[in-house]
């Protein structure tokens, strides 16, 4: 991979251990994937934020980088592990609270914005048509390279961190045109509300695993849009999807001899009931990925005017910036639960006081068995929130 002068001298360490070892990661990718050379980039996000997922060993690496690095590029965090303010409230230890504060803190230290949301693109990191980005957290690069158009790969933590810090990272896959063809076409008849279009992500990411694929027949909003790429990323590895009419490079694309896939409201249904282990919700978690300013409001809708019955925990998760927008709609959702920020039903620690989880997310249906111990109810907002008002 050719290397210039500047990328040399970082590799054998003249700026430091920290930015020698993002180098050594970024080259060593670059070689498994037979990268021609680095490419500038405009934004990261990184992964690897709660205590919960990155534990011991992550918090190490990233003492080992505090205060001796620094970003280069606007970077920012996925969610952590709790609330920053309201921890307490979640049930979180305190042990765990101070680790998941000096995780924080370290990030904070190499010039990280930490404002710790799954749906950056929407708030304080939005990329623009054609910029080269080293994006982790399966959602949001699936919705950068797919919905805007930026060009991102499947990062991870380490991936994503060594990008940021160099400000470049390998040039291949995603970051080249001629791979970002569609290779399926999905031949959609389903009717439009959310949780439909989770579960079409989960029925296409399942049946194609890390194909392209190119949708017609649907015609989503940007909330449809964030929920099928959280779904396709989590039951399949997809990255990037064109939407026929609506994504900015579904024009370009060449269909003929594709495959194709058809997916009706029976398939719809069969995915939910699969992922359904559960009957009765202790935990209600609305949020994956987290809730937009339109959600919102369309919750304080179906909920304003009912009373709330029941123990059963609720949680809405969502970031600060839609918090700031929508205060009286966050009123009305805190009568019948807890609004949260920084964090999500997924890497929070749950399982310590819940083991059965109610959500309109396939994605966090894809999770919560395997990272959170738990069992699932797969069901819409409307249904869920009658379970308690
Ligand atoms: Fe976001 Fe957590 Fe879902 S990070 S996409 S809310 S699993």
């Amino acid at each position: 991979m050719f290397l210039t002068r500047e990328e040399e001298s970082i590799l054998e360490g003249e700026n430091g251990p920290g930015y020698q070892k993002a180098m050594e990661i970024l080259v060593a990718l670059g070689k498994i994937f037979d990268a021609q050379d680095l490419v500038p980039i405009a934004s990261a996000h990184l992964s690897g934020v709660s205590y919960k997922t990155i534990g011991e060993g992550g918090l190490s690496y990233l003492r080992e980088l505090r205060d001796r690095v620094s970003v280069k590029v606007r970077t920012t965090l996925n969610p952590a592990g709790m609330d920053m303010e309201r921890w307490n409230e979640m049930g979180v230890s305190e042990e765990f609270a101070r680790k998941q504060l000096e995780i924080i803190d370290c990030y904070r230290s190499m010039g990280v914005d930490t404002c710790c949301t799954c749906t950056p693109y929407l708030s304080c990191n939005i990329p623009t048509l054609g910029e080269h980005v080293s994006w982790a957290e399966s959602n949001a690069l699936s919705y950068v390279n797919s919905v805007i158009g930026a060009m991102t790969n499947r990062e991870g933590g380490p991936g994503a961190l060594s990008a940021s810090l160099l400000g470049r990272t390998p040039r291949y896959g995603l970051h080249l045109k001629e791979n970002r063809r569609a290779t399926a076409v999905i031949e959609a008849d389903i009717e439009g509300d959310l949780l439909s279009h989770s579960l079409l992500g989960q029925v296409v990411g399942r049946k194609l695993g890390s194909a392209i694929p190119y949708f017609v027949g649907i015609s989503p909003g940007a909330e449809g849009l964030k929920t099928m790429a959280a779904a396709m990323a989590a039951s399949g590895a997809i990255a990037m999807f064109h939407v026929e009419g609506i994504t900015p490079e579904s024009g370009e694309q060449d269909l003929a001899g594709l495959e194709r896939l058809h997916v009706s409201m029976d398939d719809i249904e069969e995915a939910r009931e699969q992922l359904t282990t559960g009957d009765v919700p202790d935990l209600i978690a609305l949020g994956c990925p987290h809730l937009t300013v339109a959600e919102v409001r369309e919750l304080a809708n179906l909920l304003k005017g009912r009373e709330r019955r029941g123990d059963t925990e609720v949680w809405f998760c969502t970031n600060r910036e839609v918090v700031d927008k929508c205060k009286e709609e966050i009123g009305i959702l805190e009568g019948f639960g807890k609004v949260l920020c920084d964090t999500c039903m997924v890497v929070a620690p749950i399982e310590e006081h819940h083991s059965c989880t109610g959500t309109n997310s396939a994605k966090a249906c894809n999770y919560l068995p395997g990272l959170c111990h738990q069992r699932v109810v797969c069901d819409s907002a409307e249904r869920l929130m009658e379970l308690i008002s």
